[in-house]
């Protein structure tokens, strides 16, 4: 991982520093609400790109007798620890992650786990096969984790332009992407960087919320679970 890339490393700490107490907070406690209402009966948890654990929370984790953690940036394991420093967490490679048998792997590596994407999937992975196709990549996921408890909030989109509603949505199943975009920004041209992970479960509920990432930046994040309990 480049030490300043703007989704991870050296930039997205010191970003975390400035903003956690202020403008992540309403972002962060909409994930809380997430991770409350996720209930999977799994012992094992498999963190996967918890970064420093910014929208993490004790209460959360102490539901696990075991978690583990894969996150290749070693500030953001240093900073995980002392962050929550009453648990263990044991950490492992995932540079395999990326390559198109990454979530296959994943799935047989952790048989017992359920699997928790912490804003990973619409970014870039880092690791062996990180130019990979993403479409055809989540989709492998989707089948690898068939059967599994496991789930993810992550970018849909981001854009400069600042959202007409900061609302939360709740949705039965999968909406196009514009039409997502028309609940938050109303009317007028919308200029997005598309994070190409809509449509994911497309048959299962999800729930909608904004994360004011920095000044001028905004982000739709989608959150998606599975629970077989
Ligand atoms: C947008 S950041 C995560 C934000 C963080 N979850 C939070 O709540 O603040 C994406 C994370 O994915 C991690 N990552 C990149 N490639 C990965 C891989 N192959 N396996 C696991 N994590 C990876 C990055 O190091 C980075 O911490």
């Amino acid at each position: 991982m480049p030490l300043l890339h703007p989704s991870g490393g050296l930039f997205y700490h010191l970003r975390a520093w400035r903003w956690q107490a202020t403008r992540w907070r309403p972002f962060h406690s909409d994930v809380a609400r997430w991770l409350d209402a996720w209930q999977p009966a799994n012992a094992q948890l498999v963190l996967i790109g918890p970064s420093g654990g910014y929208a993490l929370n004790a209460r959360f984790l102490a539901r696990f007798q075991r978690i583990t953690v894969l996150e290749p940036d070693a500030l953001a394991r240093h900073l995980l620890g002392k962050r929550f420093s009453d648990f263990e967490f044991e950490f492992a490679d995932s540079s395999w992650l990326a390559h198109s048998v990454g979530p296959a792997m994943l799935a047989q590596r952790y048989p017992d786990a359920a699997f928790l994407f912490c804003n990973l999937l619409g970014q870039k992975l880092t690791g062996q096969g990180a130019e990979h196709d993403r479409q055809v990549w989540l989709g492998g996921l989707q089948t690898a984790l068939q059967g599994r408890n496991w789930a993810s909030w992550h970018d849909l989109a981001s854009t400069a332009r600042r959202p007409s509603r900061f609302v939360q949505l709740s949705l039965p199943q999968s909406e196009p992407l514009d039409d997502l975009l028309a609940h938050f920004w109303l009317g007028g041209e919308l200029e997005i960087h598309d994070h190409e992970c809509a449509g994911m479960l497309p048959q299962s509920p999800r729930q909608y919320t904004l994360w004011q990432l920095a000044p001028g930046r905004f982000h739709l994040v989608e959150w998606l679970q599975t629970s077989l309990v």
